[in-house]
């Protein structure tokens, strides 16, 4: 969405419950890990995707960059929420360069905002005929709100970087799940990745976009219902449903308040999977692929296998990439749930569109 050249790249995941930062080395496909970091933030500080306290946001990212030795101050960075929308949708066959033209006008009745107030990008998914034979072509159109672009950037700015592309976590997700797993070209995918305020719901039908979707539930709604229903601090909360031991807690009472919180999770997938289903033409989905810090949550996945009678399986975003000796291989593989959008920010280059 905001394209200038540079030599190499950070990913860069700004979510409401932590930084997460990146460096890949790419040869031929193959990728190695050099930079890896994660730090909290307190929940105050981005609340529902609204940056709330930025000069402390700052601070944070600019110690981090600092504490992973990181020289590059190119970063890619990812939005997600209501300020984004996706949407595949069918034109009439033309040519890039008509549709750069029209597509302003074309999008108007797709997008739910003021066109004025979006920027604004699309990629020609494939051309084919239509019942009467007249060629069609099926078009991937991102909007993402300009204030919610500024926001976040003038953040990445502020802290010394320079945001040269602006993705999308649902496009983050799949670029990680492509470098990571073999595609199949009969497979339905759907990565789900369970975050702290949202959950991203991404539809892959042999490797390429079908559907997405972000509801706004995640994590943070464990914490707030364990809170509420049992009486804990904020960070008793936050333990207890990371199975930590917290006094005066047993999973007599904690368990029920976490399958109740697992269940509206759980439907809103269900619900998002309608939707895919009714635009697809009932199309089935072969498996899941879980990540997100939350999906850690106890029972959650055997859950969502049992309620939507779908395998499900961890998403490893390190699967295929080499991790040298020198990092701590217990850190990797206990934020590996978390590090899902940023992988993918990290494989972005500035040739790829
Ligand atoms: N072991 C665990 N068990 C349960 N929940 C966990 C565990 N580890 C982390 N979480 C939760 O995962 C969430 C953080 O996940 P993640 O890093 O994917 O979210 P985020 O990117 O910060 O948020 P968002 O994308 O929604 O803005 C938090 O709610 C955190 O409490
Ligand atoms: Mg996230």
């Amino acid at each position: 969405m905001l394209f200038r050249r540079a030599s190499e790249l950070i990913g860069l995941d700004i979510g409401s419950s932590s930084i997460k930062v990146v460096q890949l080395k790419e040869i031929e496909g193959n990728y190695t890990l050099t930079r890896f970091g994660m730090v909290s933030l307190a929940p105050e500080m981005i609340v529902d995707g609204t940056i709330m306290d930025s000069v402390r946001c700052v601070e944070i990212l600019q110690n981090l960059i600092k504490d992973q030795s990181i020289t590059s101050k190119d970063a890619v960075i990812s939005l997600s929420g209501h300020s984004v929308i996706v949407k595949k949708v069918v034109l009439p066959q033309m040519t890039e360069d008509e549709l750069a033209e029209s597509i302003r006008w074309e999008a108007e009745q797709y997008i739910p905002f003021d066109i004025n107030d979006v920027n604004m990008d699309f990629q020609i998914l494939n051309t084919f005929a239509d019942a009467e034979g007249k060629s069609q072509m099926n078009v991937l159109l991102a909007a993402v709100k300009k204030d919610k672009m500024t926001e976040y950037t003038s953040l990445v700015i502020e802290a010394g970087l320079k945001p040269v592309i602006v993705d999308i976590d649902a496009f983050a997700l799949e670029n990680m799940y492509c470098i990571n797993y073999d595609v199949r070209e009969d497979e339905t995918i759907a990565l789900i990745n369970v975050g702290a305020s949202l959950t991203n719901i991404n539809i892959l039908q042999g490797g390429t976009f079908a559907f997405t979707r972000d509801v706004s539930i995640g994590g943070n709604k464990y914490t707030e219902t364990i809170q509420k229903d049992l009486g804990l601090s904020y960070d008793d909360a936050e333990k207890a449903k990371k199975g930590e031991n917290v006094e005066g807690v047993d999973s007599f009472t904690l368990d029920p308040v976490i399958e109740n919180v697992s269940n509206e999770i759980v439907s809103e997938i269900t619900r998002s999977f309608g939707y895919f289903k009714t635009a697809s033409g009932n199309e089935k989905i072969d498996k899941i692929m879980l990540g997100g810090g939350a999906s850690k949550t106890k029972n959650f996945g055997n859950y969502l296998q049992e309620r939507l009678e779908t395998p499900v399986e961890m998403l490893n975003p390190f699967r295929k990439v080499q991790i040298p000796p020198e990092f701590d291989s217990a850190y990797i593989n206990n934020a590996a749930s978390m590090a899902t959008v940023v992988v993918g920010l990290g494989t972005r280059r500035l040739s790829d569109k």
